[in-house]
C-alpha cells in the first residue's frame, strides 16, 4: 500500500520509519516531512504550499492522495484536524486516520473536552467556563480572597485543600502558550488580561477555562481508538510516556514543545495504571460512543497522577510529540495493520504487541529556543560513533538544502535517500532514540549517540528520564 503523512515534525519522522518497515507499504509520501523523512527507505517528501491547516492547501492534498492511489493517510498534527482535513478526506472515500472536525474539538477547544469530561464522569481538574471578562475576573478575585474557597462540592477523589495556584487555560488551540499557572491574583488578572482583552492569542482566547492546580506528576497515553456511529468502540492504550516539558535540568525554565521522553514510565505504577482504565479511558469511550463520534484515529491522554489517582489534564486528538519518538520503537506490531484495524472496526480484536525494555529520546534544540532561535546551521553527524550508540535520530526542525519552501503545488522534492546535507531550520532540530533493557541503559545510549551529532548552538536538557 502507499501511505501518506502529513506533518513535519519528528512525531512525523517516527511514523514514517516505522511504517516503512512494514512489508505491505510499497511507499510512504511525507507532506511535507522534513529533512529526516527524507532520507528513509521507500520515503519521499512532498512540497506543500500554504498552510496545511487551511481549505486550499488540504484540497490540494486531498488532489495529490487521489492521484498517487493512496491507501492510507495519517495526520500528524493538531492544527490540520481543526481545519477538517479528516471530513475532506473521508467525504472524497479516502482512508484517514484522524477525528473529524467535530470530534478534534476534544483537544481544540478545551471548554468543549471540560464540560465532556464532567457530562461523563471522567476524573479531571474541577475548572469553570467563561466566555466574558468580567466574569472570569470577578471568579478570580473570589478564588484568591477567599480562603477556604472550593469550586464545587467536595468529592473523596478530589484535592483536600484549596490548591496553591489557579490555572486559566485558552479554549482553542495556542501551540503550547495557551495555559498559565497562576499563583497569586495578579498573575491571574495578567493572563486573563492578555487572553481575553488584548487577544495575545486571538480568537483561542476569547473564551477561558479556570480550573484548579493539581499538583503530582504527568504522564502521557497514547492509545488507538476506532470509533463510529453503529459499531463497538474500542482504545487500544500504549505503553506510558513521559514528555518533559520544561526548557532545563530539574524541570526549570520556560514551558517547550518538549525536551525529550521516556517510555515506558517507571514511576506509573500498577494501582494508577488500573485507575487510569477505570476513571478516565472507559469514561471517555463511553462519552464517544454515547455522542455518536466518527473518530478512527490516535487520541493522547495528558494525566497528573497524584497518590496513585488519575486526573485527565487534557486530550490531544493525535500522537504526541516528543511521546511517539519514544513509543512508537517499543512498538512490536505492524503500523500499518494497525491503522487498518482501527479503520475496520477490528480493533479489539488487534495483537499489539511491545518490546521488553525502555526508550529513551532526549531532543537538542537550536540555540536561543524556545525564544526566537538560530536556523540555517548545518548539521554534522559521526555516523560510525552514532551506530556505535544503536539509537536513531528522528529529524524534526531540519530541512536539506536541496527542499523548495513555498513549492506550487503539492510536488515531488528530494526522492529517498537523499544524502543531502541537513541543515537546521527549527526550534527542536531532532531526538536520539534509544532502546535499553532498562532506562538506564536507553539513556546512555541516547546521550552517547546526542555526543555524535553537531550544530552550531545546540543544546539539550542532561535529565531526560530521569526527573
Ligand atoms: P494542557 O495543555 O491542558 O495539558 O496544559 C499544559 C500543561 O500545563 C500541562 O502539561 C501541565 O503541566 C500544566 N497543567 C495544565 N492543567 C493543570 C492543572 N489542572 N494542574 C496542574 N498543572 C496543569
Ligand atoms: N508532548 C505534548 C504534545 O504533543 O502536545
Amino acid at each position: 500500500m502507499n501511505v501518506l503523512v502529513i506533518g513535519s515534525g519528528g512525531r512525523e519522522h517516527a511514523l514514517v520509519w516505522k511504517l516503512a518497515q512494514s512489508a505491505g507499504v510499497k511507499k510512504v509520501f511525507a507532506a511535507p516531512g522534513n529533512g529526516g523523512t527524507a532520507g528513509e527507505t521507500k520515503c519521499e517528501n512532498i512540497a506543500v504550499a500554504g498552510d496545511i491547516s487551511e481549505e486550499k492547501t488540504q484540497t490540494q492534498l486531498l488532489e495529490f492522495a487521489k492521484q498517487e492511489h493512496i491507501d492510507l493517510t495519517i495526520i500528524g498534527p493538531e492544527a490540520p484536524l481543526a481545519g477538517g482535513i479528516v471530513d475532506r478526506f473521508r467525504a472524497a472515500g479516502l482512508a484517514v486516520i484522524g477525528p473529524d472536525k467535530n470530534a478534534a474539538r476534544l483537544e481544540t477547544s478545551k471548554a468543549f473536552s471540560k464540560s465532556f469530561m464532567e457530562k461523563y464522569g471522567i476524573r479531571t481538574a474541577r475548572g469553570k467556563t467563561f466566555h466574558g471578562h468580567e466574569a472570569a475576573l470577578r471568579f478570580v478575585q473570589g478564588y484568591f480572597e477567599d480562603t477556604e474557597f472550593s469550586f464545587q462540592d467536595e468529592s473523596e477523589t478530589q484535592p483536600e485543600k484549596k490548591p496553591p495556584a489557579l490555572v486559566v487555560k485558552a479554549d482553542g488551540l495556542a501551540a503550547g502558550k495557551g495555559v498559565i499557572i497562576a499563583t497569586d491574583l495578579a498573575e491571574a488578572e495578567a493572563a486573563l488580561a492578555s487572553f481575553m482583552l488584548d487577544k495575545s492569542l486571538g480568537e483561542a482566547g476569547a473564551t477561558v477555562v479556570l480550573e484548579e492546580y493539581i499538583e503530582g506528576t504527568e504522564i502521557s497515553i497514547l492509545a488507538a481508538l476506532s470509533a463510529s456511529p453503529g459499531k463497538k468502540p474500542c482504545i487500544l492504550p500504549f505503553v506510558s510516556a513521559r514528555d518533559h516539558k520544561r526548557r532545563f535540568d530539574g524541570a526549570k525554565g520556560p514551558n517547550t514543545g518538549g525536551m525529550g521522553a521516556i517510555a515506558p514510565v517507571p514511576d506509573f505504577s500498577d494501582i494508577a495504571q488500573k485507575d487510569f482504565m477505570t476513571a478516565i479511558l472507559e469514561p471517555t469511550l463511553r462519552g464517544i460512543n454515547a455522542e455518536g463520534m466518527d473518530y478512527r484515529g490516535f487520541i493522547f491522554f495528558g494525566l497528573m497522577i497524584r497518590k496513585n489517582r488519575c486526573y485527565l489534564l487534557e486530550y490531544n486528538v493525535r500522537l504526541g510529540d516528543p511521546e511517539t519518538q519514544a513509543v512508537l520503537p517499543l512498538l512490536d506490531s505492524d503500523l500499518s495493520e494497525l491503522c487498518k484495524a482501527m479503520l475496520d472496526h477490528s480493533l479489539e480484536h488487534y495483537p499489539l504487541l511491545w518490546k521488553s525494555g525502555a526508550v529513551c529520546a532526549p531532543v537538542a534544540v537550536a540555540s536561543g529556543y524556545p525564544g526566537a532561535f538560530r536556523k540555517g546551521d548545518p548539521i554534522t553527524i559521526d555516523n560510525p560513533a552514532l551506530k556505535d550508540s544503536g539509537a536513531k535520530i528522528f529529524f524534526a526542525g531540519t530541512t536539506t538544502a536541496q527542499a523548495v519552501p513555498g513549492h506550487a503545488s503539492p510536488s515531488r522534492t528530494a526522492p529517498g535517500k537523499d544524502p543531502a546535507p541537513l541543515i537546521t531550520s527549527g526550534g527542536r532540530v531532532l531526538a536520539a532514540s534509544a532502546w535499553g533493557a532498562d532506562p538506564d541503559e536507553a539513556r546512555e545510549k541516547a546521550y552517547r549517540a546526542l555526543k555524535a551529532v553537531n550544530f552550531d548552538g545546540m543544546d539539550y536538557r542532561t535529565d531526560i528520564g530521569r526527573e
